[in-house]
């Protein structure tokens, strides 16, 4: 029986890493992007089992006919990672109340609502595996950035999301699981912090997230779990 894993974010860094890593594990990776052309990229990298689909996130209207897009490839899905993200680093006092719903919107709103939609695709499945991408800056209790004030609250939202949602989604045997990155080199890092560069890569993020998804098999349910690299 084929498999089928649903990836936002994924024309760049950890989404990108992901979607190829699923392919190679012989599942039929759903990507979802804006940035058609990076999606071509990826799919010229597995053209049986990349599935570009070009979309954003924030068109909330246009989310049945995302569904639609969806279901001519599959009617289920065993595994969604909600991956995509923005993140805009400014002082408290200069952020618009349009920066401020960008950013909840794809950080927070959307995995809400793609999840809302792909929940009876997730039903139909065997693995049932639900990862939402918070930060660690979004965990209570850990160091806190200045210029991350929207963005380390929508990822604290998104923890807490997945706490709640563990509750409604277990009588159905659905796992969901937040993990709460540390640093990681990828362009939304380098755009937000240029000059530093960390030690960890897209692709052995996505290697571990992958290994996590796969050995979890529903034992961990409903956790907040931090994943970082080795900083020197
Ligand atoms: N890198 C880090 O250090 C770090 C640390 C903690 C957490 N994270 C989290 O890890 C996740 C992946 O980030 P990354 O570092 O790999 O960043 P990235 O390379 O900038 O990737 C972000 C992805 O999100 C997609 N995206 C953004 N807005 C979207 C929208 N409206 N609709 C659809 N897709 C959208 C982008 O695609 P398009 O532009 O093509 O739409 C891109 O593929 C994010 O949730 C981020 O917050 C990263």
């Amino acid at each position: 029986m084929k498999k089928y894993a649903v990836i936002t974010g994924a024309s760049s860094g950890i989404g990108y890493e992901l979607a190829l890593q699923w392919a190679n594990l012989g599942y039929h990776a759903i990507c979802i992007a804006r940035r058609g052309d990076k999606l071509t990229e990826l799919k010229e990298k597995s053209p049986d089992r990349i599935h570009p689909v070009t979309f954003d996130l924030v068109n909330f209207n246009e989310y049945p006919r995302l569904l639609k897009e969806i279901e001519a490839i599959t009617p289920y899905i065993d595994v969604l990672i909600n991956n995509a993200g923005i993140l805009i680093n400014k002082p408290f006092d200069e952020f618009s109340p349009d920066e401020f719903d960008r950013m909840v919107n794809v950080n927070y709103k959307a995995p809400y609502f793609l999840l809302q939609g792909l929940l009876p695709f997730i039903e139909k499945s065997t693995l049932k595996s639900i990862i939402n991408i918070g930060s660690i800056g979004g965990v209570d209790n850990t160091d806190k950035f200045p210029g991350l004030s929207i963005y380390s609250s929508s990822k604290g939202a998104i923890s807490t999301l997945t706490e709640c949602l563990a509750k409604e989604l277990s009588v159905k045997n659905i796992s969901i699981n937040c993990l709460a990155l540390g640093a990681v080199r990828t362009e939304m890092l380098s755009k937000a912090f240029p000059g530093y560069i960390p030690n960890l890569t897209p692709d052995k993020m996505a290697k571990f997230i992958v290994k996590f998804i796969l050995q979890n098999d529903q034992i961990i349910n409903g956790k907040v779990l931090q994943v970082a690299g080795v900083e020197v």
